[in-house]
């Protein structure tokens, strides 16, 4: 079998991690969902104090800090992985409407991208691996023999954001959702660095309707032969 990457692009809750992490399990490669690294540079520059405006204060920061993520295993609380900022355990408090409200912003920084896309190509190298963001295909992994760009159509993304949150006690109405969603599309699709959009050999997948199931064997169908197990 050889070593492979599958690159994953979307915008926001289009599905992506839920399939990413699915199509790992089932290919038994590991799934690095690469946004938690630009949520922990804001959750660091929020925790610091930092003007999140400052541009290269932040750069700064995210070159000095210390990101690992490591398997859920050993916690019940329905983490996926456990995220760790300076070997502290921050899984959770990369979700909060402060950290989604400000993370756009840091990661549209150049400097701050260039810091993480390095990181990422560093667990890239270990192979075997799904790993999921917004510029994967495009400039991370550009080579990976796989790309996919999962998308859905933005009130079907809310819905899905919406039923999360409920899930998680956050009274957010819809509409806020909404609102939110389409925000951050704006803002990652037109920033200037590396903006959201799909690799020119990507395979769009649109999940509008579609179970994670579906996706998943659609996307295991579609998977070079020889790098199936
Ligand atoms: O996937 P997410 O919602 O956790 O991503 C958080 C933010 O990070 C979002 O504004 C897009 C940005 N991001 C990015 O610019 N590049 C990536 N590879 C992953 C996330």
């Amino acid at each position: 079998m050889t070593t492979t990457t599958i690159a994953m692009d979307g915008p926001a809750a289009s599905g992506k991690s839920t399939v990413g992490r699915l199509l790992a399990e089932k290919l038994d490669y590991v799934m690095l969902d690469t946004g938690f690294m630009y949520r922990a540079v804001t959750l660091a520059a929020l925790n610091a104090g930092l003007d999140l405006a400052d541009e290269t204060a932040v750069t700064h920061l995210a070159t000095s800090l210390t990101l690992d993520v490591q398997s859920a295993a050993g916690h019940e609380d329905g983490r996926h992985y456990t995220a760790l900022l300076n070997g502290q355990d921050v899984t959770w408090d990369l979700r909060t409407p402060e950290v989604d409200a400000n993370v756009s912003l840091v990661a549209s920084y150049v400097g701050v991208r260039q810091e993480m896309v390095k990181r990422q190509r560093e667990f890239g190298l270990r192979g075997n691996i799904v790993m999921v963001g917004r510029d994967i295909g495009t400039v991370v992994m550009p080579d990976a023999p796989l790309k996919l760009y999962i998308t859905a159509s933005a009130e079907e993304r809310a819905r899905r954001r919406w039923r999360d949150r409920q899930a998680q006690g956050h009274p957010d109405s819809f509409e806020t959702i909404l609102a939110d969603v389409k925000r951050r599309d704006d803002y990652d699709s037109h920033r200037q660095h590396s903006p959201l959009k799909p690799a020119p050999d990507a395979i769009i997948i649109d999940t509008t309707g579609q179970s994670v199931e579906e996706v998943v064997d659609n996307i295991i169908e579609k998977l070079p032969v020889n790098s199936v197990r």
